[in-house]
């Protein structure tokens, strides 16, 4: 039995691609894992601020800043963190935006990313806090990034891997249906990525 964080952040709701992939893959883990829960965090439907000062001042301890401030930046970060380091399993869903992730799944790494909470310097060295938790990114994309013009367009999954890398999470393993909105290829993207789906 695994706690299974699921974290969406397209903005198409049922008809996302990486939302159905990411289901694919939490079918095969609840199959694999008989009993598993599931907490969903759709960041398109709520999603957290973007950095602002009040979390530079806050994060950082630097300069002044009222206590509604800190309590709401605290709040929302603290609870982030939580779920995070709550989970066994993470399933993020992530689409293509403008050649990166979507800006609702920056924010969520900018809440989560803490020193002193998810990573430290304290022993001279970086290291991350956040330990023992695997992560399946179920990623679609329009374009094809695999092979092609367009491969050194693929900023995305090497930029969730160095972030979660920063905390501690090292075991990633990406799915990817690629080509969804090309013809000729977005017939069978999805259910071409799902067939490759393993756990
Ligand atoms: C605002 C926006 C920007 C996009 N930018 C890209 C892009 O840079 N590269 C790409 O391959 N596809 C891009 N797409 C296409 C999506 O990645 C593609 O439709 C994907 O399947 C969306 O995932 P979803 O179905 O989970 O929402 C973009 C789509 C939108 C809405």
């Amino acid at each position: 039995m695994k706690k299974i964080l699921k974290i969406i952040s397209s903005v198409k709701g049922a008809e996302s691609k990486s939302t159905q992939l990411a289901d694919a893959v939490i079918e095969k883990l609840i199959v694999q894992y008989p009993g598993s829960t599931v907490n969903v965090k759709d960041l398109a439907k709520e999603p957290y601020e973007h950095f602002h000062e009040g979390h530079l001042k806050v994060y950082g301890g630097l300069g002044e800043v009222t206590p509604e401030v800190i309590a709401g930046v605290e709040k929302a970060s603290e609870e982030a963190i939580n779920e995070l380091m709550h989970a066994d399993i993470i399933v993020i869903g992530v689409p293509i935006y403008n050649f990166n992730i979507p800006s609702t799944l920056k924010a969520w790494l900018d809440h989560v990313m803490r020193a002193g909470k998810t990573f430290s310097f304290a022993s001279g060295q970086k290291e991350g806090l956040v330990n023992n938790k695997k992560v399946y990114l179920a990623v679609s994309s329009g374009g094809i990034y695999s092979e092609g013009p367009m491969q050194t367009y693929n900023f995305a999954v090497p930029y969730l891997e160095a972030s979660l890398g920063f905390i501690g999470i090292t075991d990633i393993s990406t799915f990817w249906a690629e080509g969804c909105d090309m013809p000729g290829y977005k017939e069978t993207a999805l259910q071409k990525a799902i067939d490759k789906v393993a756990v």
